[in-house]
């Protein structure tokens, strides 16, 4: 599989809780459930989603490092760090991919915390506010400006 159609799909801290934290503002399913539908969207769609989560800011950094030059976009929920994290915000930066940001609940409409997005400084754009299908949402959009190079909308 040419190294394009690969997508990292990174989570980040406390999303491996999925399914027993706060259900009513991150639905039920858990993070598995979330990951299988995302592989089985991926695959429709020719892509191969290499999904992962980590509680740690440093991992999550790493992995973004690596994906410059391996894979073809980078979709991320970076969970808390969204609101906190400049060294994620340079990783990406300095992947020179496409990145999509992707919550499950709409962070605008909560505490005022999580009005600031350093994600997205760098994100070509962002999915919010739909739960678990932000997940499919946000591989279909990372579909199109791939196979779309030079959409720069
Ligand atoms: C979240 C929103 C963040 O504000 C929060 O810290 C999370 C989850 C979401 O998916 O809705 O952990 O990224």
């Amino acid at each position: 599989m040419a190294a394009s159609s690969k997508i990292m799909l990174l989570n980040g801290p406390n999303l491996n809780m999925l399914g027993v934290r706060e259900p009513a503002l991150y639905g039920t399913d858990t993070l598995d459930d979330i990951r299988a539908n995302c592989l089985a969207k991926g695959a429709a769609l020719g892509l191969q989603i290499d999904f992962r989560q980590s509680n740690s800011e440093g991992e999550l950094v790493g992995w973004i490092q690596s994906a410059r030059g391996d894979h073809g976009g980078i979709i991320i929920n970076p969970a808390a760090y969204t609101h906190t994290s400049i060294a994620i915000m340079d990783a990406l930066i300095a992947a020179e991919l496409p990145v999509i940001e992707l919550h499950l609940s709409n962070p605008l409409r909560r505490e005022a915390f999580r009005r600031h997005s350093y994600v997205s400084e760098v994100a070509r754009g962002v999915i919010c506010g739909f739960g678990g299908h932000g997940y499919e949402l946000a591989i279909d959009a990372m579909a199109r400006i791939i196979n779309d190079a030079g959409d720069g909308a």
